[in-house]
């Protein structure tokens, strides 16, 4: 199945002054379980591109079509309750809310979800903490953990809600190589071992050359 399907997608910022095209005609299918990495220089699109794949944004022109679903014709309240549901993101600055500490904000997903239960929400956190190795700094706020850690709680954070996509935005733009590693390994097992989709933008050729497929952008077109 097409997990992710983009069909002659344009997006156009306007404000007053400017027009900027920021994707021109984009096609993109991602299949199920399929790990790709998004790679270009700076501004040639890559965070619009995940945006709209993650519903934060629309298309100015095409079709964004997930889980085998057109998002065309959804209000903001079912695109936010699908984004719950089945996408989680990863960011090169964490975005941890600073004054919640490491369980609180794992558990925002669950918390702006319909019918989980406190005992629920505690068992999942609890869960996914040590399953990435953080339980034992649940109660430590962002500000008292390490840049490799953060990101973990926001992996954590973003996988808590059992999304079939994650959409990581150049998550170890902000790691030393060895949390980077680590960041990256924890990805792969959440992508073999979950069958989760991914599509991770990366400046890293190494990193992108291990996963299944490599796409490329310039100036707001797929050229490869
Ligand atoms: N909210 C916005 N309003 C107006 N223009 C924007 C907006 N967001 C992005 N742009 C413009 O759209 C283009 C694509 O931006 P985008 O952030 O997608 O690039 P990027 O490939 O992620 O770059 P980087 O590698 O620096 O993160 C750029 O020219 C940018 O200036
Ligand atoms: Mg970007």
């Amino acid at each position: 199945m097409d997990v992710i399907k983009l069909e002659g997608v344009e997006k156009i910022y306007r404000t007053k002054e400017i027009e900027t095209v920021a994707l021109e005609n984009v096609n993109l299918t991602v299949e199920e379980g399929e790990f790709v990495s998004v790679m270009g220089p700076s501004g040639c699109g890559k965070s619009t591109l995940l945006n709209l794949i993650g519903l934060l944004d629309n298309p100015t022109k095409g079709t964004v079509d997930l889980l085998g679903s057109s998002t065309a014709g959804m209000k903001d309240s079912g695109m936010s309750e699908f984004r719950n549901r089945n996408i989680g993101f990863v960011f090169q600055s964490f975005h941890l809310i600073p004054s919640l500490n490491v369980a609180d904000n794992v558990a925002l997903p669950l918390i702006y979800r319909a019918g989980v239960s406190a005992a629920e929400c505690d068992r999942r956190v609890r869960e996914v903490l040590e399953r990435l190795g953080m339980s034992h700094r649940m109660k430590h706020f962002p500000s008292q953990i390490s840049g490799g850690q953060c990101q973990r709680v926001a992996i954590a954070r973003a996988i808590v809600g059992d999304p079939r996509i994650i959409l990581a935005d150049e998550p170890t733009g902000n790691l030393d190589s060895r949390m980077g590693a680590e960041v990256m390994a924890l990805l792969h097992e959440l992508n073999r071992a979950d069958g989760r989709t991914i599509v991770m933008v990366t400046h890293n050729e190494e990193q992108a050359s291990k996963t299944d497929r490599v796409i490329h952008f310039l100036d707001g077109r797929q050229i490869i």
